[in-house]
């Protein structure tokens, strides 16, 4: 596996398997490498002749209150993840490489930035988007692979390529979870052991509400409003959010009658130093 940190090496590497014929898949990540980022390098491994995996910490993505200086950071361990997972390059930028003239303007992104995450982390996906626009730019055709645990950020992502035009194809991987159901997270870590075990509660409370709308209930709120409850009962989570949304579209919900469309249920919960989230699809009977 090739390691690079420059912009050009990486270019050349991926130009040189270009004129070979080889289609590239491309991982963004901030590193922390679970099985959650390992999932998606496997897809790409199947699937494309080429991966490449970025690890780049993007401080534009966190407001000041948040924790980009104390964000996970385990590169040995990432290093060798990526060599066990038959990644055939690993860029791993510093800040100056990938914004050479300092931090630029954010990425307008619309309504999508002002609700659910966008509303609570105001600027997030505005920072997102403009590092995910700058990966983009660097690395050119590819098939990019993003996680379906951050849901509104593939719709971010997937607006942007349309934008901007990029000459990317997103594909959406399936949310890896521990066995008691609780989302892989990078932020996992910060958890102590009863808020780990109060964590997998949001599962659980996803499922039981993925239930009602499969049981027939078409009120929104009716089916928020359980979760919420559920949440509050069996946890000392702070619930941010929860809401239910198109698959497609994003938009909010509040009555589920068109049978056969897919929905998605949100959720975000802060536990001690974690804020975590969630969600889980579900087709309206
Ligand atoms: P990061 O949190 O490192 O996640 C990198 C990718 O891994 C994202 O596409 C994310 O959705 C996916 N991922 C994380 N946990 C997952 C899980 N349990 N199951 C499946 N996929 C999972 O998301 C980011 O980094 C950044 O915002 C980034 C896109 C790199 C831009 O900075």
């Amino acid at each position: 596996m090739e390691i690079v940190t420059s912009i050009t090496d990486f270019q050349n590497f991926l130009n040189q398997k270009r004129t070979s014929g080889e289609k590239i898949g491309f991982i963004p990540t901030m590193g922390a490498l679970h099985d959650g980022h390992t999932s998606l390098i496997d897809a790409s491994v199947k699937q494309q002749k080429t991966t490449a995996v970025s690890i780049f910490v993007n401080p534009l993505q966190f407001s000041p209150d948040e924790d980009f200086e104390t964000y996970p950071n385990n590169l040995e361990e990432d290093v060798d993840i990526c060599r066990k997972h038959a990644v055939d390059i690993l860029f791993f930028p510093t800040q100056e490489e990938i914004f050479p003239e300092g931090l630029p303007e954010p990425e307008e992104i619309g309504g999508i930035g002002k609700i659910f995450e966008g509303k609570s982390r105001p600027f997030h996906f505005q920072g997102v988007a403009t590092v995910v626009s700058r990966l983009f730019e660097i690395v050119g055709e590819t098939c990019a692979y993003f996680g379906e645990k951050d849901f509104q950020q593939v719709v971010v992502v997937n607006d942007l390529v349309k934008r901007h035009r990029f000459p990317v194809k997103v594909i959406q991987c399936p949310t890896i979870r521990d066995d008691d159901g609780l989302a892989l997270s990078s932020r996992n870590v910060y958890l102590s052991k009863d808020q780990r075990s109060d964590a997998s509660v949001l599962y659980r409370a996803l499922l039981e509400g993925a239930n009602l709308i499969s049981n027939g209930e078409k009120d929104s709120e009716n089916i928020t409003k359980f979760i919420s409850g559920l949440v509050k009962d069996e946890s000392e989570g702070d619930l941010d959010y929860v809401g239910i949304v198109d698959f497609e579209t994003f938009t909010p919900l509040d009555c589920l009658n068109t049978s056969g469309k897919q929905v998605q249920i949100l959720i975000a919960c802060q536990f001690g130093n974690a804020r975590l989230i969630d969600n889980i699809g579900v087709v309206i009977p």
